[in-house]
């Protein structure tokens, strides 16, 4: 599939229009024993949109992304994703209905190669298809050789080919979350979930990886999630905001809207609440 036909089918594969919710969460909390990461939250995010969040540390932000992919499961709350209420969801269930993600801190072999990474990135797909070829139209030889091509396009559109090679732990942290994206965008995601992809990066890697994710957004037609610290890149990408603080919803809205929240700029100076 090339990237302009996989645009196409990321807007038609789950009959969401463009900008209607695609993911639904109604009152979600979650807690680990007294500590209450997330308290009463609810938002959505819209198809086709760059959806950022927000906050200070321990605000609950890589929470709410594990509660999405169903690596947590929140005591309260109901999540709905393309208009279907989900019940408790593991990661691999979250993965096979369209959501991928990134970790805060980059989690690849590092031992195997780009190739080999983006390729794992692809593994789901490959046992879901296999399941679907042996009922309908036994087993497909070509398999292999399609799944290489879709990677192979994957790192023709992030610009690494010269790297494809090299062993991840040999390739500088920039490039490492570039790969991880990649690994991510092998699952032809609906729904793209990025935990502070530019965490640690130098201005220029920054702007880069920037560049690929409205590429991503905007080509791939993905939806993404993002949670960012850095305010210029939030401003820069984002359609829309959430802001959390200690675990709560303080603000949502446009990223000029947020930025002129008084809760937002007390909840970052650390104005006692
Ligand atoms: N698995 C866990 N077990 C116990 N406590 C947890 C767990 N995961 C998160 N927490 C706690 O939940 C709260 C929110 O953490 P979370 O990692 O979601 O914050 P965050 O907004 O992503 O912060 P940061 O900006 O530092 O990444 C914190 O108090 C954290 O210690
Ligand atoms: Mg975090």
């Amino acid at each position: 599939m090339n990237v302009h036909s996989q645009a196409a089918a990321a807007q038609s594969d789950d009959g969401i229009a463009l900008g209607a919710d695609l993911l639904h969460v109604d009152n979600i909390s979650l807690s680990f024993g007294g500590v209450k990461a997330i308290q009463d939250v609810s938002f959505d995010i819209r198809k086709g949109e760059i959806r950022a969040i927000i906050g200070p540390n321990g605000a609950g932000k890589t929470s709410m992304l594990n509660v999405i992919n169903g690596f947590y499961h929140p005591q309260e709350g109901i999540i709905s994703f393309k208009g279907r209420e989900r019940r408790r969801m593991r990661p691999y269930e979250a993965a096979a209905q369209g959501i991928a993600r990134t970790f805060q801190n980059v989690a690849l072999f590092t031992g195997m190669t780009t190739l080999e990474n983006i390729m794992a990135g692809r593994s789901l797909k490959m046992h879901r298809n296999f399941f679907w070829q042996m009922l309908y139209r036994g087993p497909a030889l070509n398999e292999e050789m399609e799944h290489r091509r879709v990677v192979e396009e994957i790192i023709d559109f992030l610009e690494i080919e010269a790297i494809r090679k090299t062993p991840v732990g040999q390739l500088p942290y920039g490039l490492q979350k570039r790969v991880e994206l990649g690994r991510a965008l092998a699952m032809e995601p609906t729904l793209l979930l990025l935990d502070e992809p530019m965490a640690g990066m130098n201005l220029e890697e920054k702007e880069d990886m920037s560049r690929y994710v409205l590429d991503v957004n905007s080509q791939l037609g993905t939806t993404i999630a993002l949670i960012e610290h850095d305010m210029g890149v939030v401003m820069d990408l984002a359609d829309r905001v959430m802001v959390l603080d200690y675990g709560k919803k303080i603000a949502d809205g446009t990223p000029d809207e947020v930025q002129a929240n008084q809760a937002v700029i007390d909840a970052y100076l650390g104005v006692p609440h």
